[in-house]
């Protein structure tokens, strides 16, 4: 299963997703909560890993799905720092899952071109085996010039160790910063999603409606939507409900116009963002993660 499905539209599908295109409103950007992986497998006297191969299918379905909407983005939540705590099986399953479709994305670099899917891991990938710290910024390299499509891949992520992480990043890396300086906007920047906006829509599956350390900062206006469908077993009719949901919100903030996202941003831009000493830091920050990357790319591992 490669990560955009040819997910084949029955006639009423087709109709249903040009009626929802129709409507307007359609998210610049989803975030995905994928749960309930294991219960489905549980469900099915599946092995636990064969639940998280169905979840992976699935996303291949969204994936199409989003294209076919026109959203740029797409971000999605796969695998936690706090998932380390599960079984060695479990946890060793998922990486193996993660090393089998990341190298697959190598070997059809084609497909993900045609697509013009961008893929991003974000996370604290140096927690991750080295191979796969190596097989991720490959993956990164390879398509960073798709620009149809933005997957940001949340793995080996908390949103609490992020934000940790982006305040280390201005002590590592701002010494020529001042107090003044220090400004929603830096944190901002110093974020995995420097490039992206905030989540227009999140979208969690299997009834449980809690954030779990996912892109909390970035979440401050999303529109949240809950499902009790659990991951594996998500349809185009549901991830459509959450579609309209977010289609509804932004009908009944039409009258105000300004929406409350646009107006944050619009702050946070004005944050002391253009001080010379900040633009030097953004270039600094920005320099300083293009040689991770290629550093850690070019780390002798062969993908498997
Ligand atoms: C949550 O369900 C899901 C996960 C922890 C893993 C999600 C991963 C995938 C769908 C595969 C993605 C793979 C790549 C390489 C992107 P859960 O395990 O918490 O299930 P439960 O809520 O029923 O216990
Ligand atoms: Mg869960």
């Amino acid at each position: 299963m490669s990560w955009v499905s040819d997910y084949q539209y029955k006639w009423y599908e087709t109709i249903a997703l040009n009626i929802v295109r129709a409507g307007g409103y359609i998210p610049r950007h989803i975030a995905f909560v994928m749960d309930g992986n294991r219960r489905y497998a549980k469900s099915h006297h599946l092995r636990k890993i064969d639940g998280h191969s169905h979840g992976f299918e699935k996303l291949a379905n969204c994936l199409r799905w989003c294209l076919d909407l026109g959203i740029k983005e797409v971000t999605t939540f796969a695998f936690s720092i706090e998932n380390y705590k599960r079984s060695a099986e479990e946890v060793n399953g998922l990486l193996d899952l993660a090393r089998e479709k990341f190298g697959k994305i190598l070997l059809e670099e084609r497909k993900l071109e045609e697509h013009g899917v961008r893929i991003r891991v974000i996370g604290n990938i140096e927690l991750l085996p080295e191979d796969l710290q190596t097989l991720i910024s490959k993956v990164m390299i390879q398509t960073g010039n798709n620009d149809k499509l933005f997957l940001n891949i949340a793995f080996s992520y908390t949103s609490r160790d992020e934000m940790t992480q982006s305040v280390e990043t201005v002590l590592k890396l701002g010494d020529n910063l001042e107090i003044d300086d220090i400004s929603e906007r830096l944190i901002e920047e110093c974020l995995y999603t420097r490039h992206s906006p905030p989540p227009d829509l999140l979208f969690r599956t299997s009834g449980e409606s809690r954030i779990s350390d996912f892109m909390m900062w970035q979440l401050s206006t999303t529109v949240l939507y809950f499902t009790n469908i659990l991951w594996p077993q998500i349809t185009l009719w549901n991830f459509l409900c959450g579609i309209f949901a977010y289609q509804r919100v932004c009908v009944r903030l039409e009258p105000f116009k300004k929406h409350k996202r646009l107006e944050h941003a619009q702050h946070a831009r004005e944050c002391n963002y253009y001080s010379e000493r900040v633009q030097r830091f953004v270039q600094k920050l920005d320099s300083f993660r293009k040689d991770l990357l290629l550093s850690l790319s070019s780390r002798n591992y062969v993908a498997s």
